[in-house]
């Protein structure tokens, strides 16, 4: 009968288009015939992974949703992908593909977790202009010199970003964030790293910068750590609350300003700032009260520190510089406040403090408040070495 048979044949046109549209193992993708069976549907359910294969190009054709995760790890002959009408993607993973040099995805609005590593070569991506939203986003060793939309997202759950070699310009859009992690990229020209709308994060490490902006930081609950960078200044305007503050191994930084910071208080509340060079005068931090469980470590050529509101330091305070004449009295007269809880330790005109090269990083702690001149061996620091020696070395000349 013309209706059964119409109907079966509908049904078995269906189950047809649902099979290929779905596959609840991986869907392997080793060529275009099989990119065109996926790029046919507007939904695909489940994961696809490309075959090591699969190439030159591949396109995805009409397909709007991929639900599970897009992923291809093993090289291969492939230098373009497109997906032009995707708009959402469960998860996208990119990894070790030495030919791969352009992505396609123009239509994209979301995306859950992104990891693009390894792609020496990948210096296109067109993420378009849509993109509101990626989850973990993780950005390792590819050429690309833009962010593209990635960085003009409003939300992202994480990023993780480093030796991007081309990448100079690393300017985020996003109010809150878990965890940001910039590593170095640009060694040659540097890199200046911007967050100008975040307001709050979790856990911030910037190494590695030239400029780290973060004008509107509020409140970062686990860490913020500066590490590395060469900028000469940073400032956190309105941050007032974070868990934990590392500043280590900036050798130009001559300012630090945490002008509105109030609490140290987190899960592992620090307070560590060694090993900057330049960083003579800490007078950053006028409105500190508290560093809350934790320790407050001071290290490198410091002449001042100043801690005008400072009322509980519940770890152990260490104070160790190479300048002699820093007093540590005031250091010392933090303990007997009752104001420094834990062990007192202020050691001046120490060759080699902690955080520098060539010390041991718990050299000198612990015991009652004391106070010492260096017992180090006879060794000067590194930027005596080098600067100082160079710098000489050019007038004699
Ligand atoms: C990529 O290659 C590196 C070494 O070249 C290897 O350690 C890593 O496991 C590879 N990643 C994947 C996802 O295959
Ligand atoms: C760094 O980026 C900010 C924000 O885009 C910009 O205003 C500033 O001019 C840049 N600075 C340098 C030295 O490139
Ligand atoms: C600090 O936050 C206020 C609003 O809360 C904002 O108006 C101001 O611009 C922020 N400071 C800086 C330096 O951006
Ligand atoms: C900072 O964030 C933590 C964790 O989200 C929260 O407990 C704390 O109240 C916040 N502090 C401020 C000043 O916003
Ligand atoms: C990053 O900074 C650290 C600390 O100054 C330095 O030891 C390291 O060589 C730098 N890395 C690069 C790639 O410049
Ligand atoms: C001290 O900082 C310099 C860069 O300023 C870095 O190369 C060195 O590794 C740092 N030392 C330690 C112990 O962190
Ligand atoms: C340090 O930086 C802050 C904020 O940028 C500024 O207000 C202050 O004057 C600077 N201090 C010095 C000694 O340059
Ligand atoms: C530190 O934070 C914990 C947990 O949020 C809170 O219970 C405690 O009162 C805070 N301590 C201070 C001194 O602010
Ligand atoms: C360091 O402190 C001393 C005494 O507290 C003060 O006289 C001097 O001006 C300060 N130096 C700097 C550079 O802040």
């Amino acid at each position: 009968m013309g209706f059964s048979k119409y109907f079966l044949s509908a049904i078995a046109g269906a189950s047809v288009a649902y099979a290929a549209c779905s596959n609840s193992q991986t869907q392997t993708v080793q060529n275009q015939g099989d990119a065109d069976t996926v790029g046919s549907c507007p939904t695909f359910t489940g994961d696809v992974h490309i075959n090591a294969n699969a190439g030159p190009t591949l396109d995805f054709g009409k397909i709007a949703k991929i639900t599970g995760k897009l992923s291809m790890d093993t090289d291969s002959q492939l230098t373009t992908l497109s997906l032009n009408s995707l708009t959402n993607l469960g998860s996208l993973s990119l990894t070790n593909l030495t030919k791969l040099a352009t992505l396609q995805m123009p239509q994209l609005t979301t995306v859950g977790d992104m990891t693009l590593e390894n792609l020496p070569i990948l210096g296109g991506w067109d993420f378009g202009t849509n993109l509101q939203q990626a989850g973990d986003v993780n950005i390792e060793n590819v050429q690309i010199a833009d962010l593209g939309a990635i960085a003009t997202a409003k939300k992202l759950n994480s990023v993780t970003l480093s030796n991007c070699q081309f990448l100079q310009n690393i300017h985020f859009s996003v109010s809150e964030i878990d965890s940001v992690d910039i590593g170095p990229n640009n060694v040659q020209q540097g890199q200046n790293v911007s967050f100008l709308q975040l307001a709050t994060a979790t856990t911030l490490t910037f190494r590695n910068s030239t400029i780290v902006n973060t004008p509107m930081l509020r409140n970062v609950s686990d860490t913020l750590s500066l590490i590395g960078n060469t900028f000469t200044s940073f400032g956190a305007q309105n941050l007032s609350w974070v868990g934990a503050l590392v500043i280590a191994s900036n050798p130009l930084v001559t300012n630090v300003s945490f002008p509105s910071l109030t609490n140290i208080n987190g899960t592992h509340p620090t307070l560590d700032i060694q090993n900057n060079t330049d960083l003579t005068v800490i007078d950053g931090f006028p409105q500190l009260v508290d560093v809350a469980n934790g320790d407050a470590i001071f290290a490198g050529n410091i002449k001042n520190l100043s801690l005008p509101k400072i009322t509980n330091i519940a770890g152990a305070l260490t104070v160790d510089t190479t300048v002699q004449s820093f007093d540590c009295d005031p250091i010392h007269a933090l303990k007997d406040k009752q104001i420094a809880k834990g062990d007192v330790n202020c050691q001046n005109g120490d060759a080699a403090p902690i955080g520098s090269s060539g010390s041991s990083p718990t050299s000198g702690s612990g015991g009652a408040a004391s106070s010492s001149k260096s017992a180090a061996p006879i060794e000067l620091p590194s930027f005596l070495t080098t600067g100082l020696f160079a710098a000489l070395l050019a007038f004699l000349a």
